[in-house]
């Protein structure tokens, strides 16, 4: 078994929860447990520098080819007919008028698709790595509304999709359950995430809260949302011979390969997935059905095959997030000291898959509450499998957890900052864990200031100006730090002080690319230029996950492994003629395209030196980075003070957000250029999440009503003001680079800080998202 093949089941063995067992392991290296990483000490050559783009040139030019661009020969184009029930079978289809279509080369459905293994287990799913673990195209049965029923091949994709209106499907419905009270009233079940319960208990909460002096008690609803990223889901793929080469936009390269690899029973090196640009990710670009479907159809009719879905086809083929309903009740005393934190709930999912949307999740590190009380029920329905979207928990949990610190905040009248900063924990509440790195006083202090917070009246409907109401309202966002097991760098370093390092990685807009630059060329001590990024590609080493805002620790890790390697290999090509004889690995480091000793940097020999007296055109070393353990010796999470100002206008009820600041503090920041763009972004689609996203779910017929742009809406550029984004730079001891990921962390705590404003603005207090003006007047 490779060393990829490992890392996969070792990373399935952390999803289903055997590592989460405190292992108690000796902290044997910088990452779980000793020294900080070398590069948080180091001079900052690199590092922090606002780098732009390195694939920014490319991007303006054209010249990025995105999965559905790869031009194959030969190539057929392929259109999706879904089902239009929720349950039930296939009784008929009739594909006779689509066969005789112009262009059509060939219909494929569920009795002349060829024959798959089942999906194996992966992530959110007990048995898939897509999105659920359902049979694809292989029978009769329908398991949701959308479900792909017939695939159409022809020579263009407009005949494609015309010859697929004209497949006539007839279906034999079954009772389906679809609507979230009906399953409620047969019973919820306790919710399971990666294999561990949602469910923490400190205490009596529901005995201290009914005793507490102060208290706030409400039910918070948040909608069904869908995946909207500007590429669509889209596949190119081709069988050359015993490999299946797979242009994909995807965020798990070696994940997919692996996956595909055991339902069409070939060994995952001979299935090629590269995906060297994506447009936009969120967790919605893994692997979903249309990637297999694709690869069915180019071996049906033995000609390369490219699947782009429709705008409607990703609403129906690619899940989203699942509704919640939140309780959160929260008891305090009159100096606003917690006793009491409930935060409990309801969302849905479906049978085949394991994603219930972990909602309490920012809860358990939140607040030093005496007493607390989480947990998440979940009920099944027969739907598309929902999954991960930009921070799948703390995006919709702490809407309802920072709603109800504003509404405690007023029924005590203490300032909602003072609040928070009341109740900031010494150590993490749930797990009793210290803090890795917990700096969010000063998150709030500095943001305060920089926005103005001074200037609020705490009194609700009092600023006018004209017809608008004027509100300012903050909250508290939080991502956690992940670092997945598994990644693998491999670095080459040529004679002329080239070097090339190679990771199975993901760029999907945020940076990846660049950031990652910056970090290998610091660590070997070269000029940005003489490092070249190999990612995107199934066949590099590695099996880096770009989700849960954990890539830039796992590629960090990886590099940092590979380098300690090639020091081990350079001082041994190095020998006695070198100034530096007889160091340790652990006493050297990269500088000056070399190396040198850590405190006494005079004894220093260039790359190029060693590996030209050693008589050795390059030298090559791969390494895996170090089990990620860090987690069971600290709580790592980073924070954010978001702040909001909103206008409402007295007659149409409008909301317009005027000014937002997010203060972050979430370790160091590589390159401020790029992580700006990450956390507005983040935060703009957390004004989405506020104001308008809602995915219209049909309870009686579980179909989605409105699967376009035109009728779900996303922010545009006059919904999203000017965005002040500052950050602390603290370095956190015990992650790679001192960084942890910032990709999610934006979108939490928006929605609250919207909903807090519009009540300091209005006096009306919206508990339901999207907070639309209807709400308003
Ligand atoms: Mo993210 S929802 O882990 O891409």
């Amino acid at each position: 078994m490779s060393i990829a093949s490992d890392a996969k089941q070792a990373l399935q063995g952390a999803v289903q929860g055997v590592m989460a067992k405190a292992v108690a392991l000796a902290p044997d290296s910088w990452i779980p447990g000793g020294e900080p990483d070398p590069l948080i000490r180091e001079r900052y050559g690199h590092i922090g520098k606002p780098l732009s783009r390195i694939d920014g040139p490319l991007k303006v030019a054209g010249r990025a080819t995105f999965a559905a661009e790869f031009p194959l020969e030969d190539m057929v184009y392929a259109s999706l007919v879904f089902s239009t029930i929720a349950k039930g079978r296939i009784a008929a289809m009739d594909t006779s008028h689509a066969e005789t279509a112009p262009g059509v080369v060939a219909v494929m459905d569920h009795r002349n698709a060829p024959r798959l293994a089942p999906p194996p287990v992966f992530m959110s799913a007990p048995k898939a790595a897509n999105g659920d673990n359902l049979p694809i195209m292989q029978e009769s049965e329908v398991n949701w509304n959308g479900e792909p029923v017939a695939v159409v091949l022809a020579e263009t994709q407009e005949q494609a999709d015309h010859a697929a209106s004209l497949v006539r499907v007839t279906f034999e419905a079954a009772p389906a359950l679809t609507s979230l009270d009906e399953a409620r009233e047969q019973g919820t079940k306790p919710a399971l995430f990666m294999g561990q319960p949602l469910h923490d208990e400190r205490g009596d909460a529901e005995a201290a809260l009914a005793a507490a002096e102060v208290k706030v008690d409400a039910l918070y609803t948040t909608p069904r949302h869908n995946h909207n990223a500007i590429e669509l889901h889209g596949v190119t793929v081709a069988w050359q011979g015993d490999v299946l080469r797979i242009h994909d936009a995807s965020q798990l390269v070696a994940h997919t390969a692996w996956s595909i690899g055991q339902m069409f029973d070939m060994p995952e090196d001979k299935v090629i997935v590269t995906s060297p640009f994506v447009g936009g990710g969120f967790g919605g670009k893994c692997l979903w059905q249309h990637q297999v479907l694709a690869a069915l159809a180019a071996k049906l009719c033995s000609r390369p095959v490219r699947l782009v879905l429709s705008r409607e086809g990703v609403y129906r083929v690619v899940g989203g997030r699942s509704p919640t309903e939140q309780r959160v009740a929260l008891g305090a005393d009159r100096e606003g000291h917690l006793k009491a934190l409930v935060h409990t709930g309801v969302t849905v999912k479906t049978a085949s898959n394991a994603m219930p949307e972990p909602f309490i999740l920012p809860t358990r590190s939140a607040y030093a509450s005496e007493t607390l009380k989480l947990d998440v029920q979940v009920v099944e329905l027969d739907m598309l499998a929902n999954t991960f979207m930009r921070a799948p928990g703390e995006s919709v949990g702490t809407f309802a957890l920072e709603s109800a610190m504003d509404e405690l905040a007023e029924a005590l009248n203490i300032d909602p900052v003072e609040l928070r900063i009341r109740n900031e924990p010494e150590k993490d509440p749930s797990s009793g864990l210290p803090f890795s790195s917990r700096h969010i006083v000063e998150a709030w202090r500095t943001g305060a200031a920089r926005f103005g917070w001074d200037r609020r009246d705490p009194r609700p409907g009092l600023r006018r100006e004209g017809e608008w109401l004027v509100g300012m309202g903050c909250a508290t966002g939080t991502y956690p730090y992940y670092r997945m097991g598994g990644g693998a760098a491999r670095i080459t370093l040529m004679q002329d002080g080239q070097a090339v390092v190679d990771i199975a990685a993901h760029e999907m807009g945020m940076g990846t690319a660049t950031a990652q630059t910056q970090v290998a060329a610091e660590r070997l001590g070269l000029p940005i230029e003489a490092v070249r990024f190999n990612y995107g590609d199934s066949t590099l080493p590695g099996v880096v996950l770009a989700g849960g805002s954990q890539q830039t620790a796992a590629i960090g890790a990886s590099v940092g492994a590979a380098h300690r390697e090639l020091v081990k290999q350079l001082l041994k090509l190095a020998g006695n003629d070198s100034p530096l004889a007889g160091l340790k690995p652990d006493d050297v480091i990269s500088r000056d395209q070399g190396l040198c000793k850590a405190d006494e940097t005079a004894r220093h020999e260039s790359y190029a030196s060693i590996l030209s007296r050693a008589q050795q055109p390059s030298v090559s070393v791969e390494a895996e980075g170090p089990p990620p353990l860090e987690t069971m010796h600290w709580s790592m999470h980073s924070h954010a003070a978001m702040f909001c100002e909103v206008r409402v206008n007295t007659v149409t009820g409008e909301p317009r957000v005027s000014r937002f600041l997010g203060s972050f503090d979430c370790g160091r920041i590589l390159n401020p250029k790029t992580a700006t763009s990450q956390f507005r972004g983040g935060i703009i689609m957390g004004l989405g999440l506020a104001l308008m996203e809602e995915a219209q779910f049909d309870e009686r017929k579980g179909r989605v009503m409105n699967p376009s742009l035109s009728e779900y809406h996303v922010p545009v550029h006059m919904d999203v003001p000017e965005i002040d984004v500052i950050w602390t730079d603290i370095p956190d001891p015990h992650a790679p680079m001192g960084a942890r990921g910032i990709g999610e962390i934006g979108i939490t705590g928006t929605a609250a800080a919207v909903a807090n404003a519009v009540y300091n603005a209005t006096g009306k207090r919206v508990r339901d998202l999207p907070l639309t003006l209807d709400k308003l007047l």
